[in-house]
């Protein structure tokens, strides 16, 4: 499953030069750490409600993310996590999930 979503980003990587593999990297390193303990690369199982993040538009994300940080959007958990995340960490990790397949 890891070798499949890992082979994907290479491609998307090779197929579009212009995005900075070091921020896909950033991103997939915290998602790796933070998000994916509640955001299931795959589908979210039936006792887990958490939004899956993967193949999702990267605006609307850190959109999402920013609404959460200034709780502009309430959620206990998001507003905690979104918190902690830079404007940087906000693009690495939703061009890191916008990129995964869902
Ligand atoms: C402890 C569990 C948990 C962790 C860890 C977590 N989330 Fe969430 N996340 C949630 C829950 C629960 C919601 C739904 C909140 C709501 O009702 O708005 C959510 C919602 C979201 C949404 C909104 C999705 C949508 O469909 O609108 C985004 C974007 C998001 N999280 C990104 C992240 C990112 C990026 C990280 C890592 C930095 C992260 N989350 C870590 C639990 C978590």
């Amino acid at each position: 499953m890891r070798r499949i979503a890992f082979s994907g980003l290479m491609l998307c990587i090779i197929a579009a030069p212009s995005v900075n593999a070091a921020s896909l990297y950033a991103g997939q390193s915290r998602a790796a750490a933070v998000c994916a303990q509640c955001h299931g690369i795959r589908t979210p199982s039936a006792d887990a409600p958490f939004p899956p993040l993967a193949g999702r538009d990267a605006a609307y994300l850190q959109s999402a993310l920013k609404q959460y940080r200034d709780k502009t959007r309430k959620s206990e958990i998001m507003n905690a996590i979104a918190g902690s995340l830079s404007d940087e960490d906000i693009v690495n990790v939703t061009l890191y999930y916008s990129r995964l397949k869902p």
